[in-house]
């Protein structure tokens, strides 16, 4: 190839890259989608209630001993140190355990973390839905020596969705409140 071609070759290349910066996240249909659910008092709650602004997602149930109230005092905290920004963002807790977790004892259960988080259970099916839409984990397991009390494992991600209902980012489990709002910060800015 000639040094002419060359350089052609990378000038256009560069030409290229802002366009292709502007071109859709591949992430962006990966995670999340439609879902119908019920919060506290019977109200319906569809992701489409939430269009036009920020959705930050987090799936587990009330009886998890030690990583869902990790993660959402971490929501809750990061939100409030977010100040007025956090106005843009809904966050919401779908249970994963819809069986022990009916709408009223997961919507007061979110009430203890944040104000504004909104618990959500449903049908097993309502649920199921989505949890495949945002491809979490959940899997029941009874222990042997208290078969009445089992637990679910889940996957511990918080999802933030964007005003266009679609994926921006994951947070994963024990991220700091100071780093979870430095993370956050940035796409509230960009909206
Ligand atoms: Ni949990």
């Amino acid at each position: 190839m000639s040094l002419t071609r060359r350089a052609w070759m990378l000038g256009a290349l560069c030409a290229a890259a802002p366009v292709r910066a502007q071109t859709r996240d591949p992430l962006a249909d990966r995670f999340g989608g439609p879902f119908s659910l019920t919060a506290a008092n019977g109200r319906r709650v569809t992701d489409a209630e939430f269009l036009g602004r920020f959705m930050l997602v987090y799936f587990g149930y009330t009886h998890c001993p030690d990583v869902c109230p990790v993660d959402l005092f971490t929501m809750g905290e990061a939100l409030k140190l977010l100040g007025a920004q956090a106005d843009r963002v809904q966050p919401l807790f779908i249970t994963v355990d819809p069986e022990r977790d009916k709408a009223e004892l997961v919507g007061e259960y979110a009430l203890s973390f944040h104000p504004r988080l909104i618990g959500l259970s449903g049908t097993n099916e309502e649920i199921e839905a989505a949890v495949r839409a945002y491809k979490v984990r959940r899997v029941k397991y009874t222990p042997a020596n208290d078969p009445a009390n089992y637990g679910v494992d889940h996957s511990s991600l918080t999802y933030l969705m964007g005003p266009d209902g679609k994926f921006r980012t994951l947070i994963p489990h024990n991220t700091s409140i100071e780093r979870m709002a430095d993370i956050l910060r940035p796409y509230l800015e960009r909206g």
